[in-house]
């Protein structure tokens, strides 16, 4: 394993998907019982699948925005919180989490590529509004006050993520990426590491419960529950860079 000693990095890109947030009692995808072991992802994440059936889909998002309301923070997000608080240059953390639990643990320099569970966007005006309680599709846009068109403000399968202009900026500039919590399945996230590995300047990292479908183009690889190994790997990495004067 190579261990990183004494580098100072300057400008850091972190990458996280739902193993972050597992511990937090939010389910997984892939996983065993992950939540496309429940549903078919093309009747809930899928534009499709939204105009097939909106109540299905609206009844989807509702139980998860209403499971997310229980969850908290655990010690990754916070670990995480605390690096970009201390981290002495550039730091970005790009999810592909539609949680907020990077939020509410304090991060603050924070994309949202797939979008936000707690939003919802008016397909007729594109108005995108907090939302907390259950959804449906009889609910009137408080701004052009038309009827059928407010969805989940969460990107479904063959729709553009969000903020990739900044995100491959970010990663073209960084020589230090950290990619955690995710199966390295599902583009452009997965293509991270290799615009990294063609930038030829940052240091790879993978924290991850097992290894991922790109774990072999990180040149470094920690496994184990996101709640150990990220806050061990944010200390070493504080220990490492000589503070701000
Ligand atoms: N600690 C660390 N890693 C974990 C933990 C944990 N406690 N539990 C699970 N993992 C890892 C799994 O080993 C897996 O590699 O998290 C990863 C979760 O993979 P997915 O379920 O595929 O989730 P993710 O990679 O975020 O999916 C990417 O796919 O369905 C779309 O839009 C959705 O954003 C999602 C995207």
């Amino acid at each position: 394993m190579n261990v990183v000693t004494g580098n100072r990095f300057r400008s850091l890109v972190v990458l996280t998907g739902a193993g972050v947030s597992a511990e937090s009692g939010l389910g997984t995808f892939r996983d065993k019982d992950g939540l496309w072991t429940q549903y078919d992802l093309n009747d809930v994440a899928t534009p499709e699948g939204f105009m097939r059936n909106p109540a299905l889909v609206h009844a989807f998002y509702n139980a998860r925005r209403r499971n997310l309301l229980d969850a908290v923070p655990n010690a990754a997000h916070l670990a995480l919180a605390e690096l970009e608080r201390q981290w002495p240059g550039d730091f970005l953390l790009v999810t592909q989490n539609v949680d907020d639990l990077h939020e509410r643990a304090g991060s603050r320099d924070l994309l949202h590529m797939h979008g936000e569970l707690r939003k919802i966007r008016c397909e007729n005006c594109g108005d995108i509004v907090a939302w907390e309680a259950d959804l449906d599709q009889a609910t009137d846009c408080a701004r052009c006050r038309v009827g059928g068109y407010l969805r989940p403000h969460v990107v479904w399968f063959g729709e553009m993520p969000l903020y990739m202009e900044r995100v491959y900026a970010a990663l073209e500039g960084c020589d230090l990426f950290l990619s955690i919590g995710t199966s390295g399945l599902v583009y452009p996230a997965a293509g991270f590491v290799a615009e990294v590995r063609r930038a030829g300047r940052a240091h790879t990292v993978e924290l991850n419960l097992e290894a991922s479908d790109g774990h072999s183009l990180f040149a470094e690889r920690l496994y184990g529950p996101a709640t150990e190994i990220v806050p061990a790997y944010v200390a070493r990495l504080l220990g490492l860079q000589p503070q701000a004067s």
